[in-house]
């Protein structure tokens, strides 16, 4: 995730590789933190919670608090002679481990504390043209990386799932829900004007409109429905998120 994207002031929630997490900026340890997007309490989403005075992450549906270790910090309606509620594991929320590199949030996508270090043995791959103002590049998907300079000086960034098969997608990726919008569109406008021309090839009479018109119509007819039959199959297999 681009931090450029994020806001230090308040929770984000994103899906990426399938996965719902929040991240958040982590006053105490000045850090980007990557969390479940999901309160242990009554599974909330935490990414519509807030980021208190403290720097905790509180979730707005029962005031719950949690730390930068997923650690619980608050219960406001527990005794307040109770036990401490970090003690609790169903007061802790799944952390991923996370880093920043080129200005972009990673994160290893497995809360099991088994992989709390696994930053320390494996790092995201360092893109030395993501930190060179003469390139540009766009973002594409998120997981294992590959990148290829242009010709222009531009960088396409390209991050595929390591899981095969698996295209995931940040959902948040505005062109890419512009391209859905049109392409879907365009998809309507083809069945529309296939069904309009079999209704006029149906409904004109003989020696209304010609022959050759009549052809040209229900040729086109199915030229739409097959185009719109295409564009269904492209938007599924290349717009999974949608
Ligand atoms: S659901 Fe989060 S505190 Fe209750």
């Amino acid at each position: 995730m681009p931090v450029c994207d994020l806001d230090k002031r308040a929770p984000v929630g994103k899906k990426v590789m399938g996965l719902d997490v929040v991240v958040w900026w982590d006053n105490n340890e000045n850090a980007w933190k990557v969390f479940d997007d999901m309160c242990p309490h009554r599974l909330a989403p935490l990414s519509e919670g807030r980021i208190d005075e403290w720097g905790r992450l509180q979730c707005v549906y029962h005031g719950w608090y949690f730390g930068g270790s997923g650690d619980g910090k608050l219960i406001p309606q527990a005794p307040l002679d109770g036990p401490p509620v970090h003690s609790f594991q169903k007061a802790c929320v799944g952390v991923y481990p996370s880093t920043v590199q080129n200005e972009i949030v990673w994160f290893w996508p497995n809360t099991d504390p088994q992989y709390k270090d696994i930053l320390t043995k494996k790092k995201p791959p360092y893109i030395p043209e993501l930190d060179d103002p003469s390139f540009t590049f766009q973002m594409f998907h998120m997981g294992e990386i590959s990148t290829k300079a242009t010709s222009k000086g531009a960088l396409d960034l390209y991050m595929y799932s390591s899981e095969p098969g698996y295209w995931s997608h940040v959902v948040n990726c505005s062109s890419c829900k512009v391209a859905y919008k049109s392409f879907s569109a365009l998809k309507v406008s083809l069945q529309l004007f296939s069904i309009a021309s079999v209704a006029i090839v149906a409904a004109t009479k003989h020696g209304t409109i010609s022959v050759h018109a009549r052809n040209a119509l229900a040729v086109a007819a199915i030229l739409c429905f097959m185009g719109s039959k295409w564009l269904s199959h492209f938007i599924y297999k290349k717009l999974p998120f949608s």
